[in-house]
């Protein structure tokens, strides 16, 4: 098979592309081995590599508070734990080209899904980090309401919005949000209604809870402008937002969130 490094793979964090360079390369010369003796040792070789280049990554992940990182960490978790078993079949001088082809095979398959699917979002996120942010004109000053049940995404909403230095409360469901909402008027509302995780019933209910909330938060104060509802959606959201939007949203965000994406809507709504 293809075993070659693009530069679309490159995540923009130069000791993680060099050793997923690397990590090519030792893949390729699978393809010049000689024996099961061989095959042996660069599966070792492999092993010990991968271990520390997840190891390295992960310390970059912690290090710029990276919003996916317990998930990212899970992923590297589940594939040491494959090739530990791959690594205990056995390898003999007659199967061993077989062995080594499909190992060549599944490892190179993994890296290449896992950098496109997952390491290349922290490249992304590194990014908007370190971005100047002069292409937002977002005011000084807010309060914004963040209601979602999952840590990580709340997290990220902050990481994003770090550098404005505004005031985010948090809440984690509708009733929650709805007590903070009583008490403080916010400039913003961002919130999150699983609606994947519970079917097409739990996600009607879902629904019915948020557009439940959009009218009581009319009718809590019925003189002032509206509060603007920013819905966010899982992944598998497209549906979710259209029917949020029907029901009263006046925004709607799929997960995981851009950075990109958070700031230009927060452009749109804050005044
Ligand atoms: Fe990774």
């Amino acid at each position: 098979m293809t075993v070659a490094w693009k530069e679309s793979y490159r995540i923009g964090q130069s000791a993680v592309d060099q050793q997923h360079q690397e990590l090519f390369q030792s893949l390729q010369r699978f393809e010049e081995l000689s024996s099961a003796q061989e095959l042996e040792t660069m599966f070792a070789f492999l092993l010990h590599y991968l271990e520390r280049h997840f190891a390295d990554e992960e310390r970059f992940m912690g290090d710029i508070d990276f919003y996916e990182f317990e998930a990212h960490r899970e992923r590297h978790f589940e594939f040491q734990l494959r090739l530990q078993r791959l690594s205990e079949g056995a390898v003999s001088e007659e199967n061993w080209q077989e062995v080594a082809l499909q190992l060549q095979r599944e490892v190179t398959t993994w890296l290449i899904e896992h950098i496109l699917e997952w390491d290349l979002r922290i490249g992304e996120y590194y990014r908007e980090l370190h971005s100047n942010d002069r292409t937002f004109d977002l005011p000084q000053q807010a309060t914004l309401l963040l209601c979602d049940s999952d840590r990580s995404s709340r997290r990220r909403v902050r990481q994003v919005l770090l550098p404005y230095q505004y005031r985010i409360d948090e809440a984690i469901d509708l009733g929650h949000a709805f007590r903070s909402a009583s008490e403080i008027r916010y400039d913003v509302i961002f919130l999150h209604c699983p609606l994947s995780q519970v079917g097409a019933q739990g996600a009607a209910r879902g629904m019915a809870h948020f557009s439940d909330f959009r009218r009581r938060l009319r009718q809590l104060r019925p003189t002032e402008g509206e509060t603007p509802l920013i819905f966010l959606s899982s992944e598998e959201g497209v549906v979710g937002c259209e029917q949020a939007l029907k029901l009263g949203a006046d925004d709607c965000l799929v997960k995981p969130l851009a950075g990109l994406e958070v700031k230009s809507c927060l452009q749109r709504w804050l005044r």
